[in-house]
C-alpha cells in the first residue's frame, strides 16, 4: 500500500494533506523519516509513526454500542444526531455504518462496522439471523400471545410474520418479555403487540446472532468488539 493512502486512510487528511506531513519530517517508517508518499509500505508490519505516535492500521472495524434513545441508526442526518455522531474520531475514520435499523426511540445493541460482507450476510433474509428484544408492554401478554407468535402474526399490511419465540418475564398490567424474530421489518416488534392489541412502550435489542449487548455500556457507550466476538459472528454466519 502506498504511505500518503495509508495516512489519508487513518485520517491524516487528504493526499495532498499527507504530503504536507511526510514534507515536514513527522512520518517516520522503521524509524526512517519519509518523505515521498508514493512509498511503498507493509501497513500490517511496519512500524510507522505520526509526531511520534504509533499508527496501528487495520482494515477492518467492529464495534457494539448500546444505542440510545433519541439517536438515530444512519450515518448522517440533517437534523437528529446519529450513531456515528457519537464516535470517536479514531473510529469513525474507519467510515463504519450501522448493521441495520432501530427506531430512534430504541435502545440496545447495535453492530457498527466497515465490513461489508458480514452486515450484508446479517441482515440477509436468507440467513434468518436471530435478533432478541426486550420489552415492556402496555397491556397483559398471555400463553395464548406465546401462540400467536409462534404461527406467525398478521400484521397490519397483511404481512404474515415468520414465527417468534416470546418469553414473558412479566405477565401483568405491564408485562415485560423477550421476543426473539428471525426477520427485521419496520418497526416489527412494535406492530406484532399492534397486532394482538397491546402497545410497545419501551424496546431495547440484546442479542443479534451470536452477538449479546454487553449490559456494562451505558446509554450511548461503545466498545470494539473482541476477536474472539468476531470471530463467532462470522462463523454463526458461515463467512
Ligand atoms: N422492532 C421495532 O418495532 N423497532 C425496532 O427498533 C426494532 C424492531
Amino acid at each position: 500500500m502506498r504511505l500518503d493512502k495509508l495516512l489519508a486512510n487513518m485520517g491524516y487528511g487528504s493526499r495532498k494533506e499527507a504530503k504536507q506531513l511526510l514534507k515536514g519530517g513527522g512520518v517516520l517508517v522503521n524509524g526512517v523519516p519519509a518523505k515521498d508518499g508514493k512509498q511503498h509500505i507493509e501497513p500490517e508490519s511496519d512500524h510507522i509513526t505520526v509526531n511520534g505516535e504509533r499508527i496501528e492500521y487495520k482494515e477492518y472495524i467492529y464495534l457494539m454500542m448500546n444505542k440510545p434513545p433519541g439517536v438515530l441508526s444512519a450515518t448522517e442526518d440533517k437534523y437528529d444526531e446519529t450513531v456515528i455522531d457519537l464516535l470517536e474520531f479514531e473510529d469513525a475514520v474507519y467510515q463504519p455504518f450501522p448493521v441495520g435499523r432501530l427506531d430512534k426511540d430504541t435502545e440496545g445493541l447495535m453492530l457498527i462496522t466497515n465490513d461489508g460482507q458480514l452486515s450484508h450476510s446479517l441482515l440477509s433474509p436468507k440467513k434468518h439471523v436471530p435478533k432478541t428484544y426486550y420489552a415492556k408492554i402496555a397491556g397483559k401478554v398471555t400463553e395464548a400471545d406465546i401462540l400467536t407468535f409462534k404461527r406467525g402474526v398478521k400484521l397490519d399490511d397483511g404481512y404474515v410474520t415468520k414465527p417468534g419465540d416470546l418469553e414473558i418475564l412479566l405477565s401483568e398490567e405491564n408485562s415485560e418479555i423477550l421476543l426473539t424474530i428471525m426477520e427485521g421489518k419496520f418497526h416489527q416488534v412494535k406492530r406484532m403487540f399492534e397486532a394482538v392489541g397491546k402497545h410497545v412502550t419501551y424496546l431495547k435489542r440484546v442479542s443479534m446472532g451470536s452477538l449479546k449487548l454487553d449490559e456494562s455500556l451505558s446509554l450511548g457507550e461503545y466498545r470494539e468488539l473482541t476477536d474472539e466476538e468476531v470471530k463467532l459472528l462470522k462463523s454463526f454466519n458461515n463467512i
